[in-house]
């Protein structure tokens, strides 16, 4: 995911330090090519030879260091990244980002980086809350620091409170939200749905599908990756959502349907991945089941249908996909919704086809609009997401 991108990563000294050699690992498992600075004091928390064993390359402490080849080190280095993240930022670390002060190695080449610079301040809270460190943070975020900030628990001084380093998949997510794709859809806002949708027929039970969200997520991922601003309503599922994604649960198709008709105006680009269920029982209040029945009879009725209703108030500019779900003639079945619905795509799987549909992490997707049949290899649901997200910008 990071392969040909350049991470240059600054090691301060906080007890955190320790976490970072687990954080390098993982960014060379996504391929980055990495280097490490560190402060005088963050040697005495971690080793440069951990960081230089992970990575294969020098990990560098001192500026004045002359066992290396020869180049302008602190300058070449920061001219190499494609992002800066400094974890943990001490208090001094910061108090000198925020003032030009420029002593060490690290603090050297953050000066001269004109990448994106990440900084994750980790320390006692005491410490974290002083308004001295509050300023130096706020002046961070002028000069255009993303700051992730810190998260509560117990610290290792034994108090509780505000100050822990975020996890390492936290840093990493950082990371990846400011290299790993380019930003094609910059000032973009989508808005996807994904998940099940749940109708109760009594306190005890409810009716729904075999939707597990990865479709839906995995678009709001890379749509998130890209660059948009993305809104991600959903019904329940066992998934973690993405990161810098704004979550909006919901449980019924009514609920969806009312936060879709909030959310659509402002929206530029609709994905509904949702796998709506298509019924719902007739007057809850009104049920009765009977435990010694064994028959069950529910009346039923037709649950909103979503996607018909967006499209009826789709506005100019803006583009609605739809996605079909069948079991048996893909294509002719997924154009008639294409018309029925009336939006600019649908993408068609196929229930039938192995490693496709509900609960996979690939799937086997045919992109139809009204002039073009698109059919696309089987692929993970990721790489099916930019398919679909590539397709919508292209059109
Ligand atoms: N959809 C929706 N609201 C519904 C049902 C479906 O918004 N009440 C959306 C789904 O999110 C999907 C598309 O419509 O994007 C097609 O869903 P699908 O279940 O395949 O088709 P249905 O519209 O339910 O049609 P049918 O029952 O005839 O297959």
């Amino acid at each position: 995911m990071l392969k040909g991108k350049s991470v240059l990563i600054g090691v301060t000294g906080g007890i955190a330090a320790y976490k970072m050699a687990g954080v390098c690992s993982s960014l060379i498992k996504l391929h980055a090519d990495v280097d490490v600075m560190m402060t005088e004091n963050a040697c005495n928390f971690i080793t440069p030879i951990t960081f230089e064993s992970l990575t294969s390359s020098k990990c560098m402490v001192d500026t004045f260091d002359r066992n290396f080849q020869f180049d302008i080190r602190h300058i070449s280095a920061a001219q190499k990244a494609d992002v800066l993240l400094i974890a943990p930022a001490t208090a001094n670390v910061i108090g000198k980002l925020a003032n030009g002060i420029a002593d060490d190695m690290l603090t050297t080449t953050a000066l001269a980086c004109r990448c994106d610079k990440i900084i994750a301040p980790a320390m006692n809270t005491n410490m974290f809350v002083n308004p001295v460190v509050q300023d130096n943070i706020e002046k961070l975020k002028k000069y255009g620091w993303t700051v992730i900030p810190p998260e509560s628990g117990r610290l290792a001084c034994g108090a509780i409170g505000t100050g822990k380093m975020p996890s390492e998949e936290v840093l990493i997510s950082y990371i990846l939200r400011s290299i790993a794709c380019n930003k094609d859809l910059s000032g973009k806002k989508v808005l996807v749905t994904a998940g099940p949708t749940c109708e109760t027929i009594d306190p005890v039970r409810y009716i729904t599908n075999h939707s597990t969200g990865k479709m839906g997520y995995a678009i709001a991922n890379r749509a998130m990756l890209r660059g948009a601003d993305v809104t991600l309503i959903t019904g329940k599922t066992q998934i973690q959502p993405p990161p810098f994604v704004n979550v909006v649960p919901v449980v019924s198709a009514e609920e969806m349907y009312n936060e879709v008709i909030e959310n659509a105006d402002s929206a530029d680009i609709i994905i509904m991945a949702a796998a709506v269920a298509d019924y719902r029982p007739k007057n809850v209040s009104d049920q009765k089941i009977k435990k010694s029945d064994s028959d069950m009879e529910i009346k039923l009725e037709r649950t909103k249908d979503i996607l018909k209703e967006v499209c009826k108030h789709k506005r100019n500019g803006q583009f609605i996909c739809g996605f079909s779900m069948e079991t048996e003639n893909l294509i002719e079945n997924s154009r008639k919704k294409l018309e029925k619905k009336n939006c600019d795509m649908i993408a068609a799987n196929s229930l039938k086809c192995e490693g496709a549909g509900f609960g996979t992490d690939t799937n086997i997707i045919t992109l139809i609009t009204n002039d073009s049949i698109n059919e696309l290899p089987f692929m993970t649901k990721e790489q099916a997401a930019d398919r679909i997200l590539d397709a919508i910008i292209s059109i």
